[in-house]
């Protein structure tokens, strides 16, 4: 399953979810949570409802489902409601740690039975740094549960629970505490060998600020990235996407390794190339085949 661009969609809108399935994402989060507000939660669980029974065929985008927190007391309703065949995944906000997710994967054993899904067929996407008892069970994640997908990270509820005033410096980059929790959820995720996600970037109008913003993204090791606008998704998908420099030189490294098995340290181009560059450029070139095969 891929899961380099997922686009928020609010569930009560019809119209953002039909413009959202032209826009090449890997999957659309449908949200039941924040953008949504109290009086229409209700009614949005429905119209899902209708939506998920209406794209069950093969589509080459993922139906998520972003669900209320477990502390709102929505969360079983939001899940009775669209645990049915179509749903792909559910993302869990607010989790304190992997007891949440063992909690989550319970209550689906029981829905997915109901409705006559497979076992383990309705997969996990955890915001893993939105509480800050969570911050301390980042660890815990590992070794994954089999439902778990990715995990992402989110500053803005952190924000509000710790009493920051802003979570960006002077220069727009996350502040300390946020650059902590984006780096944690990025060795969590390392550690479960789950992919990290990037949390969203706001500013849906700067598309170069979006791109340079996703290309760090990649270099520090995330996978993908949340969207919350039609227009970041060809950026996301871009930046996310191996340049053909960096193929060609991934398959350089391979091809010397594979000519030289008895040797871990090679030179190319005056630089230095040992294992740990030999793995990145497979996994760089597993990126191209995945991408090539879909
Ligand atoms: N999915 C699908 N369509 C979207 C969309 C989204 N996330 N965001 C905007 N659009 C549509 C708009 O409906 C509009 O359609 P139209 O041209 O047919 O009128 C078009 O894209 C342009 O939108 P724009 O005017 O640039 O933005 P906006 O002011 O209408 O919406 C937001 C701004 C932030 C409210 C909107 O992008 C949004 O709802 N984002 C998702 C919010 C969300 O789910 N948050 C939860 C996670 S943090
Ligand atoms: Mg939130």
């Amino acid at each position: 399953m891929k899961l380099t661009s997922l686009l928020f969609v609010p569930a009560d809108s019809e119209k953002k979810f039909a413009k959202a399935r032209e826009t090449g994402a890997d999957g659309l989060i449908l949200d039941l949570e924040d953008s949504v507000a109290g009086p229409n939660k209700a009614a949005a669980r429905q119209t899902l409802a209708s939506w998920i029974d209406a794209h069950q065929g093969p589509r080459d985008w993922g139906f998520w489902v972003r669900v209320n927190a477990f502390d709102s007391g929505l969360t079983l309703d939001d899940l009775a409601a669209i645990v049915r065949p179509g749903l792909d995944g559910i993302v869990l906000p607010k989790a304190n740690g992997a007891q949440d997710l063992v909690r989550m994967g319970h209550c689906l054993d029981a829905l997915e039975a109901r409705a006559g899904m497979a076992q383990g067929t309705v997969r996990i996407i955890v915001v893993a740094t939105e509480t800050a008892q969570a911050m301390f069970n980042l660890g815990s994640y590992a070794p994954a549960h089999p439902r778990l997908a990715a995990l992402t990270w989110g500053a803005e509820d952190l924000s509000a629970v710790v009493g920051s005033t802003a979570n960006k410096d002077d220069s727009g980059d996350w502040s300390q505490p946020y650059q902590l929790a984006r780096s944690l959820c990025l060795m969590a995720a390392a550690a479960a060998e789950v992919p990290a996600l990037d949390t969203l970037y706001a500013d849906f109008r700067d598309d170069a600020g979006l791109e340079a913003s996703c290309r760090v993204s990649r270099r520090d090791g995330f996978a993908g990235r949340l969207a919350i606008h039609p227009a970041q998704v060809a950026g996301i998908n871009r930046a996310f996407a191996p340049s053909d420099a960096d193929v060609a030189l991934a398959q350089r490294i391979v091809a010397a390794f594979d000519a030289n098995p008895g040797l871990g340290t090679i030179g190319i181009d005056g630089k230095m190339y040992d294992i740990p560059h030999l793995k990145q450029a497979r996994r760089t070139l597993a990126s191209v085949a995945e991408r090539v095969s879909e």
